[in-house]
């Protein structure tokens, strides 16, 4: 199964109805396409045209037809739509859905950093400000950063903001990888003691966590993936049981996708208010006002674009 999951009416559930149907409605009159990243809400995804990572969201915002691109995420994924789709409207339903972690550098501190270490590229995750991506070399997502590290020339990479993920990326490379000290307020906190009491509590089960985990929980864990990653792995595997060490949105679809799977939250307490700020009802009034949109200024987007672009073109 493609972990780029494409809706139609009939998986819909009920609820919701009379909210569901104009957004349908309107969906069509608008000429908009409805994306939302895994973290979702449930009735969220079950509107969506696609559901995905932040790599293939953006290979969609890049390729898809339509005039507009409702982003059920936070801001960063629908400034990158913006960016890479520059002749459509995006709107971002909850205006105020941010990440914690893109707020941890800023371009003026890459800037400066580039001084400290001139013969470093810049590598810059996705989960950053369009000013940020402006000053880098090129982006990365969970799903392909390690590829994108590899693919470049220089042997030093500074790489910003998660250090989390830099340190996992530097596992798999004879490249000095430089961490910026940002990190993802919601997958840090998970510890190993929650990886043992999981392991407790479902004895059997593979453990399988994001790389925005601290190292140690990395090191406890059977599998490190992002979030579509890991449901094409539970789809795929062969245990009967998971647990998952991400944001709990996720299980909504892996537990839709997967049956006869069983799967468990690493912890309960992954979750990601700004992820949880998108609903049903904001997503229809977005599409009645065609707000709030998100519009990124050409200097910065064009710049922005390369290291996306460059990211992209990484097979
Ligand atoms: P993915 O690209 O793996 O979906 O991760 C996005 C994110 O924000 C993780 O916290
Ligand atoms: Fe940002 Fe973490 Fe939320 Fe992902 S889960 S959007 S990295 S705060």
């Amino acid at each position: 199964m493609d972990s780029l999951s494409v809706r139609d009416i009939g998986d819909i559930t009920m609820d919701n109805n009379g909210i569901i149907k104009k957004i349908l409605e309107l969906k069509e009159q608008r000429d908009a396409i409805i994306l939302a990243h895994n973290y979702q809400e449930g009735p969220v995804q079950d509107v969506a045209d696609l559901i995905g990572d932040s790599l293939e969201l953006s290979r969609a915002a890049a390729s898809l037809d339509g005039s507009v691109i409702v982003f059920c995420g936070v801001d960063f994924m629908a400034e990158t739509a913006a960016i890479l789709s520059p002749q459509k409207k995006v709107l971002l339903p909850a205006h105020d859905a941010g990440c914690p972690m893109a707020e941890m550098v800023t371009a003026a501190e890459v800037r400066s950093a580039r001084e400290r270490f001139p013969g470093a590229a810049v590598v810059a995750y996705v989960n950053t400000t369009a000013e940020v991506k402006a000053e880098s070399d090129i982006c990365c997502t969970s799903a392909n950063a390690v590829k994108v590290v590899s693919s470049l020339e220089e042997d030093q990479v500074l790489f910003v903001p998660d250090r989390n993920l830099a340190r996992y990326v530097a596992r798999f490379t004879k490249k000095q990888v430089i961490p910026w000290e940002g990190y993802c307020i919601v997958h840090d906190m998970i510890t190993v003691a929650d990886v043992t009491l999981a392991r407790q509590g479902h004895p059997g089960a593979e453990v399988i966590v994001h790389p925005e985990c601290r190292p140690e929980v990395i090191d406890a864990a059977d599998y490190v993936f992002s979030t579509s990653g890991m449901i094409r792995h539970v789809c795929e595997g062969e245990k009967p049981a998971y647990i998952i060490g991400t944001e709990i949105g996720i299980l909504y679809r892996m537990q839709k996708e997967c049956p006869g799977k069983s799967c468990y939250p690493l912890s309960d307490r992954a979750v990601c208010t700004n992820m949880k700020k998108t609903s049903l009802a904001l997503v229809l009034q977005s599409l009645e006002s065609l707000s709030p949109q998100v519009t990124v200024p050409e200097h910065v987007a064009h710049r922005a674009r390369k290291a996306i672009d460059r990211m992209l073109a990484v097979k």
